[in-house]
């Protein structure tokens, strides 16, 4: 079966479970999946039900598409989203991504946690991504190109909608947080990185590290999607504290900042709606 049709048939198999046409949509990262419940007149499906959607593996994802409004905006959120290193193909990690495009979304909301290597940022800080650095070994654009969905060689140029950065920038302000931007690095993983490799990422312009977002922004891109990104960042990479990297810090800090983050994303969405 053509990669289109498969989008087709999750994007049919979605719409009869929900009349919803949904214009924003949102990834939630590894630990940041309860704003979930904030989705009003919410329909939930695992994704296990749907056609071509793979099973999610790791802990603090649920796996599931959230189908509601939130603050009358028209929503779809992706709770738990599939990492490359889970061994998935990339074609499988962006899918979701084409299949809500094809749904009706203009806009995307990717979030995710990450390691902070910028000196002014803190576990807790939830930065806003400005532009990200490739360096996951892969672009999930790579093979025949449906024109259906984009263009052969898509812009990357402002990946990162500039009036959405004002959005959040503006969000952050009114929960009495004080703005970060940056740019968001994505290596493969699964291993955290070397202090080495940390030194190395920050010499090519990093301020913060992760393993997900880059594939689908860049897909979001190639569909014509306007894209944000916010990073929570959840450690100080490595070397940058003397303490070794836990998943269970990773959670524990998304955990700590969930109030504010849930915040932040019922500000910002209604205005992505725009
Ligand atoms: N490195 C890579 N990915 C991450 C990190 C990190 O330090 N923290 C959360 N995700």
């Amino acid at each position: 079966m053509e990669p289109y049709d498969k989008i087709m048939e999750a994007v049919e198999f979605i719409r009869a479970k929900s009349l919803l046409q949904p214009r924003v949509g949102v990834v939630l990262g590894s630990g940041l999946g309860e704003f979930a419940a904030r989705v009003e007149g919410a329909a939930a499906i695992p994704y296990e039900e749907i056609p071509h959607f793979r099973k999610v593996s790791v802990a603090g994802h649920a796996g599931r598409l959230v189908l509601g409004t939130v603050g009358g905006a028209p929503t779809a959120v992706l709770q738990g989203r599939y990492h490359y290193y889970e061994g998935h193909a990339i074609e499988d990690v962006v899918f979701p991504v084409r299949v809500l495009a094809r749904l009706g979304i203009q806009s995307l909301l990717l979030t995710n946690a990450a390691g902070g290597i910028g000196r002014e940022l803190q576990p807790g800080d939830l930065m806003i991504i400005r532009d990200h650095i490739n360096l996951m070994g892969l672009n999930p654009l790579r093979g025949a190109n449906d024109e259906r969905l984009g263009p052969r060689f898509p812009d990357m140029s402002a990946v990162y909608d500039p009036a959405f950065q004002e959005v959040i920038a503006a969000a952050q302000a009114e929960i009495g947080r004080t703005p970060r931007h940056g740019v968001y690095l994505a290596l493969s993983g699964p291993s955290y990185e070397t202090p080495a490799e940390i030194r190395m990422l920050a010499a090519l312009g990093a301020d913060a590290v992760g393993m997900s977002t880059v594939p689908e922004a860049v897909c979001a891109r190639h569909l014509g999607l306007r894209v944000a990104g916010i990073s929570c960042v959840t450690n100080l990479a490595a070397g940058i504290s003397k303490a070794p990297l836990s998943h269970n810090e990773v959670t524990e800090t998304a955990d700590r900042v969930k109030g504010d983050f849930m915040k932040l994303l019922t500000l910002v969405i209604p205005k992505m709606e725009k």
